[in-house]
């Protein structure tokens, strides 16, 4: 009962929290002090759209419970408004997780739009001023999960999603995503000629994000810049330093900007071609390891590739319930992590249920080094026991997935072949797995 009432005051204060805040709010100027550094030393926790297992996406709220879990970064997708507002949202259109339907002042704004190839009709956001985006309200994507906070949360800015980053209890990386610049270049024009590119990386240097990866600057105010689009990360690269990483699609879809196909983009050459630019890439997870009726098959030698030119691989979206979950892992979404980490040896999670990832990785890898203030950190108390079964679990699954599969190693062999075909169902340009 204890634990319940706790959670239900949770969610009252994150929803405080969230109408709390002004309109646009700049981070906090008071004083930060020594805060808990981000870890380094294990697969980074990436909270995909916030904690949007349980919360509306891209909201304040979703960011901070998802900083409440535990998160290393806060992921979001940027996209600009008619005025040229950058903020965080992930589809083009409003239809899918906003209340616009509901609003009459805009029923003749719908328009149909040809976005990579395929026509979408839809409310777009780049036919939405800021304010008129403000007066939206979000709604949670999938039927399936949590819908009590719908109409609770509006739409934020890029600046709101950093103010959030920047002033949480300890150092939490952001995570934000050049979406659709083909799109947003074609449809809004910011003054001076300058590109959608130009304003996001202004906006990350008007709040000191830069530094290469973890240099002393990096480590203070932790970033990846990622997109699907090369000529973005490429053209960004002379105006930030800052990480970049490059998102690969499914094997199904060319890159929006340079028309190239998965296996293009995925050789040894482009790999070693784009790796002067990004410190990694960000493959869907389907593409790693194809599955087959619902179990995942041999993995390619993707990982080994990007490993070998020196890029991290951080996949995309770990999701807890049974609809995304490949059978072999029963519905346990602990063994997926764990194939993932310790078999397939990724280096980041994007993940819609950060909490669960946490606990993943604070019982199997907890962190032992000191806090800034030279305290050793104190993991909390745990049920040993529990933890010791949960552990002959893992260690069992993973005796099981070696002995199915064959090793990484061979499967790396194998795997040029696997590479390219279409095991996947296909996805639409508008990266609607992402
Ligand atoms: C989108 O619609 C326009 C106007 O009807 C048409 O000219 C164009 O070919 C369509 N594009 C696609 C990709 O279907
Ligand atoms: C980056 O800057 C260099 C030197 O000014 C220039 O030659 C190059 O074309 C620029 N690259 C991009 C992608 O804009
Ligand atoms: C992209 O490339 C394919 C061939 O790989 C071609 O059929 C298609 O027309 C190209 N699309 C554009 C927009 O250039």
């Amino acid at each position: 009962m204890a634990g319940r009432w706790s959670i239900i005051f949770l969610f009252l204060s994150l929803v405080v929290v969230s109408f709390a805040r002004p309109f646009n709010p700049l981070p906090s100027k008071v004083n930060r002090g020594k805060r808990e550094p981000l870890q380094t030393f294990r697969p980074y926790n990436i909270a995909h759209r916030g904690s949007n297992g349980e919360i509306p996406e891209e909201t304040s709220t979703a960011y901070l419970r998802a900083i409440e879990e535990g998160t290393d970064f806060i992921e979001g997708d940027i996209l600009a408004s008619k005025d040229g507002a950058l903020i965080c949202f992930h589809d083009v259109i409003l239809d899918d997780t906003t209340d616009v339907a509901n609003h009459k002042e805009f029923s003749d704004r719908r328009r149909t739009y040809e976005v990579q190839g395929v026509n979408i009709t839809g409310w777009f956001t780049v036919d939405f001023t800021l304010h008129e985006l403000k007066s939206l309200r979000v709604n949670q994507r999938y039927k399936f999960r949590d819908q009590q906070y719908n109409g609770m949360f509006s739409i934020i800015t890029f600046e709101e999603f950093i103010a959030i980053a920047l002033d949480a209890p300890r150092v939490v990386g952001i995570y934000p995503e050049i979406k659709n610049p083909v799109f947003i270049n074609q449809h809004v024009k910011w003054s001076g000629g300058k590109r959608f590119e130009d304003v996001f990386v202004e906006t990350l240097l008007k709040y000191e994000y830069r530094g290469e990866y973890l240099s002393k600057d990096w480590l203070k105010q932790p970033v990846f810049v990622q997109s699907f689009a090369p000529t973005s990360l490429v053209y960004i690269s002379n105006l930030t330093n800052s990480p970049k990483i490059f998102l690969i699609d499914d094997v199904t879809v060319p890159t929006q900007d340079t028309n190239q196909t998965y296996e293009e983009i995925t050789s040894d050459s482009y790999l070693k071609y784009i790796s002067k630019y990004v410190v990694g890439i960000g493959p869907w997870k389907d593409t790693l390891v194809p599955p087959m009726h619902n179990v995942v098959t041999v993995p390619t030698d993707l990982v080994a590739l990007a490993h070998a030119h020196g890029l991290q691989v951080h996949p995309y979206t770990y999701r807890n319930e049974n609809q995304f979950m490949h059978l072999n892992f029963h519905q346990d979404p602990y063994a997926e992590y764990d194939y993932w980490i310790n078999v397939i040896g990724i280096d980041g999670l994007f993940t819609d249920f950060t909490g669960s990832l946490r606990n993943y990785q604070e019982w199997t890898s907890p962190r032992e080094d000191k806090d800034v203030s030279g305290e050793r950190q104190i993991p909390a108390q745990r049920e040993i026991k529990g933890l010791q079964l949960e552990n002959q679990k893992y260690n069992m699954f993973n005796e099981k997935m070696r002995s199915i599969q064959g090793s990484v190693s061979l499967a790396k062999t194998l795997s040029m072949n696997n590479r390219g075909s279409s095991f996947t169902s296909g996805t639409t340009a508008m990266n609607q797995n992402f």
